[in-house]
């Protein structure tokens, strides 16, 4: 550790920054073991919220979560230094840096919200299994890889269960760009003929974010023009290009169905912030506009809030734009509406379980059709212990308003559900206990802090090790 390091490290602690970031991986010896938020031990906790309570000031956004967990494994394809700015600290986040870390990455963190990241010295290895399996996007190194190395050995991907999560659009555009691909014991495989992938003309089936992404990794550094045609057009999908082309790379119509890459030789070191987190701040519209109050929702891009401020808005929420702030105020009734969940622009299926939460109080009966995933119903059990009246039909979830919530135990059974959990829990009357919080400790940086602040009553409490998984009376 150098000087500017230890002088960092002084500002870091003084900040209050969950410093073990900092040391993971790049300095075992040092002699601080602070609790882990979200990577270990978070299944040991629960988080108890007095509900009922309106909030009020002011909350800031974080970068976003899906498109952090392509960047990082982007920063493979570069050689030289990356600088990314408006990192989340979020548990996905952490798991990937560690996972470059053990491919041979260095990787400072220079403030809060800041990391450099230099692979130069990255070494062609597998990824860890258990490391790899733990997250959705560690699929994003098989693209990387396969760009910077010509070969890719990567655990299947684990990640939140919505029913069959398939990826066969990723291996048939690795396959089309060169490499022989097959999956062995639990890994994806593949190498490019003659080590380098090669521009190809792809068709995906279906407008995969996650193929999308992967396969403009892969694309970057080939020999050649790839054009992916019927491709996903999400913020972070624009997001990850301009960070690409950034450090070199020449992508064009990223943010539309067709993407045109030419492949080039090299990727130089940069500077790139990332982009705010559509999904966590339409969470924190949504619980204002479920609990009541007003609270101004700061670091946005309003055009990407579109689609889920019209929803709010219809359901008794009045939205003003200012700048980069969205003001979200509800005083009124909540009005009942129908949703379905659609591929951007449409309204995000990561805001389902979210706006079910608040249509739960609304006047009269809504549906919610699930477009995107097969079974994201999970959380309709846990919200039924409040009192809600939700039934599912196939991919159909009716909810018929009621007067009122009671405060129940929940357990999350993945992020955006536990993300629902805590907005029922907070407009809920009486007290709620989430369990299974490390899934929402994946995705959300300092929720309950954030939520404190504007006037939550909501709080962690550690559970000891043997009653994991059982409901105390806590609070
Ligand atoms: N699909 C296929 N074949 C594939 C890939 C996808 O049939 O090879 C299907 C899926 O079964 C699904 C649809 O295509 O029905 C969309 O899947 P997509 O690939 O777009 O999803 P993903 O890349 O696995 C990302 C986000 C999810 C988000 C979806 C949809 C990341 C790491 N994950 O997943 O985010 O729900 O896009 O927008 O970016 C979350 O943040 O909570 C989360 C789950």
């Amino acid at each position: 550790m150098d000087r500017w390091e230890m002088g960092s490290l002084a500002r870091l602690w003084s900040s209050g920054f969950p410093l073990y970031r900092f040391f993971r991986g790049s300095c075992p010896s040092f002699p601080i073991k602070p609790v882990l938020p979200g990577v270990r031990g978070a299944d040991l906790k629960k988080y108890v919220i007095h509900g009922g309570r309106p909030l009020y000031g002011k909350v800031e956004v974080s970068g976003a979560k899906n498109a952090a967990v392509g960047i990082i494994p982007a920063a493979l394809l570069v050689e030289g230094p990356c600088r990314i700015e408006n990192i989340p600290a979020i548990s996905d986040v952490d798991l990937l840096l560690d996972i470059l870390r053990d491919l041979g990455a260095r990787v400072r963190l220079i403030n809060r919200t800041t990391v450099e990241v230099d692979c130069t010295d990255a070494r062609r290895q597998a990824v860890p299994y258990d490391a790899g399996r733990k997250l959705r996007a560690s699929y994003y190194l098989m693209g990387a890889m396969l760009g910077r190395f010509g070969q890719a050995e990567v655990p299947l991907p684990g990640g939140c269960d919505f029913g069959s999560r398939p990826i066969d659009q990723h291996l048939k555009g690795f396959a089309a760009l060169g490499a022989e691909v097959k999956v062995e014991k639990g890994y994806m495989c593949a190498e490019a003929d003659g080590g380098r992938m090669k521009g190809s003309q792809i068709y995906l089936d279906v407008a995969s974010v996650g193929a999308t992404m992967n396969l403009m990794l892969a694309a970057v550094l080939a020999k050649g023009t790839t054009v992916i045609e019927n491709t996903a057009r999400e913020p972070h999908i624009v997001d990850l290009a301009n960070f690409l082309n950034s450090m070199g790379a020449d992508i064009t119509g990223a943010g539309t169905d067709m993407i045109k890459i030419r492949g080039v030789d090299k990727l130089r070191g940069g500077e790139y912030s990332i982009i705010p987190d559509q999904i966590e701040a339409g969470t924190y519209m949504a619980a204002v506009t479920a609990a009541g109050g007003e609270v101004r929702v700061c670091n946005v891009i309003p055009k990407h809030m579109e689609c889920i401020t019209a929803k709010l808005v219809e359901m008794g929420a009045e939205v003003e734009e200012e700048g980069d702030s969205l003001i979200v105020r509800r005083h009124g009734p909540l009005q009942r509406t129908n949703v379905k969940t659609m591929f951007y622009p449409g309204f995000p299926t990561d805001m389902h379980p979210q706006i079910a939460a608040v249509l739960c109080l609304a006047n009269g009966t809504s549906v919610i059709t699930e477009g995107v995933w097969d079974n994201r119903y999970r959380y309709t059990e846990e919200f039924r212990r409040l009192g809600a009246k939700i039934q599912v039909d196939g991919k159909i979830a009716i909810i018929e308003g009621v007067e009122k919530l009671t405060g129940a135990p929940m357990e999350a059974c993945d992020l955006r559900a536990g993300a629902g959990m805590i907005i029922a829990g907070l407009a809920a009357q009486g007290t709620s206990e989430i369990s299974n919080v490390k899934h929402i400790e994946r995705g959300y940086e300092d929720i309950i802090g954030k939520l404190s602040r504007i006037g939550a009553d909501i709080r962690v409490v550690e559970v000891p090790d043997p009653e994991r998984g059982k409901v105390s009376a806590a609070g």
